[in-house]
């Protein structure tokens, strides 16, 4: 994928940026029938400069969501297959020796962009995907001592395969954690599955975007413009308290060897607020709390294998607690 940036928008400056980031949503629409949790998460995500992790069985538009959000931004985007056989370098970049100059010099890999969409990021073995993850977490690159900062805005959307698919490496359960959502893509309802049919037999070609419509509608500064009014949102100690009593209910779940840390409670007091903006209001309820507990907590806990075994899920042990726990009013 070309890493070129187009020119911004005139006028870019007076726009507000929550119709810019709604925007996006439009355009992704023009490519993605249905699949709005996933748009939604991509779209916080990006306003809370976090990583996001997308996972669904095979053909359900995980790469085609991306893809869409790569050309719906004007930003650079590179895309890295993740296949068995790629080597930690193939992604951040490595030294060549240059004979001219009998110097070795920094050939930086396909991280060095702002969307990085790294594909069936699970199909990599553990030594591949530590060097990104590593990248994520410090959002520099460190070769031969050198550190090489990442440019800004540094978003990764990995795709994976659930686990239980075969030929995969299952990501490091502790350091999943570095991604702020995990967002499932669920198979399409019926309805939605014949409208993509019905694009397709009317010629839409997933290979071709521009043909589908599909226009950058929103820059790095609408980002920027985006977090500097978010940062001014309220919280209300009730709110605060409210993520601080859900995180701690996760951690007495029976079901749970390991539940969401005060990092996870941080991120998703980071996701609602997002939300509660993307919302155009400027203070958060208790619903963009709730809104945003699945995506954000459901890689961030352990469950026992008893309790796997009996068909217990992540999701299944936040809607539960999301159930009990009392709600501020
Ligand atoms: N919700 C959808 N909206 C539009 N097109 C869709 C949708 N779901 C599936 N498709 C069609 O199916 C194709 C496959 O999608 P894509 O390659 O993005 O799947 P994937 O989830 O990345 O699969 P894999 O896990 O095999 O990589 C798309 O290019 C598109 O033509
Ligand atoms: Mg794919």
């Amino acid at each position: 994928m070309a890493d070129t940036v187009p020119a911004p928008l005139a006028g870019a400056a007076e726009r507000d940026p929550r119709q810019a980031l709604q925007a996006l949503r439009a355009e992704i629409a023009k490519a993605v029938v249905g699949q709005d949790p996933a748009v939604t998460g991509l779209v916080v995500a990006l306003l809370c400069r976090g990583h996001v992790l997308l996972e669904g069985v095979p053909g359900v538009a995980k790469t085609l969501l991306v893809r869409t959000l790569a050309a719906a931004l004007r930003v650079g985007t590179k895309r890295v297959q993740f296949t068995p056989d790629l080597m930690p370098g193939d992604v951040t970049g490595s030294l060549v020796y240059d004979a001219r100059t009998a110097e070795f010099s920094f050939q930086p890999g396909p991280v060095f962009t702002n969307l990085l969409l790294a594909d069936e990021i699970n199909r990599t073995p553990p030594k591949t995907q530590a060097s990104l993850l590593e990248a994520m977490e410090e959002r520099q690159v460190t070769v031969d001592g050198t550190p090489r900062p990442l440019p800004e805005p540094f978003l990764v959307a990995a795709t994976q395969n659930p686990v239980e698919y075969e030929g995969t490496y299952p990501l490091p359960e502790a350091q999943l954690d570095r991604f702020l959502v995990k967002l499932i893509l669920p198979l399409p309802t019926r309805d939605n599955e014949m409208q993509v049919l019905a694009r397709h037999a009317a010629g839409f070609d997933p290979r071709d975007l521009g043909a589908a419509g599909v226009r950058a509608v929103a820059g790095p500064e609408d980002l920027d413009a985006a977090r500097a009014e978010i940062a001014k949102l309220t919280v209300a100690p009730e709110i605060l308290a409210y993520i601080v009593d859900l995180c701690r209910a996760t951690r007495e779940s029976p079901s749970l060897s390991l539940g969401v840390s005060p990092r996870g409670a941080t991120a998703l007091l980071n996701t609602a607020r997002a939300w509660a903006w993307l919302a155009g209001r400027d203070y958060v309820t208790p619903d963009d709390v709730k809104a945003l507990a699945l995506p954000t907590l459901r890689h961030r806990l352990q469950l026992r294998p008893e309790a796997e075994m009996e068909g217990v899920t992540a999701d299944s042990v936040l809607q539960a607690v999301l159930a009990h726990v009392p709600v501020p009013r």
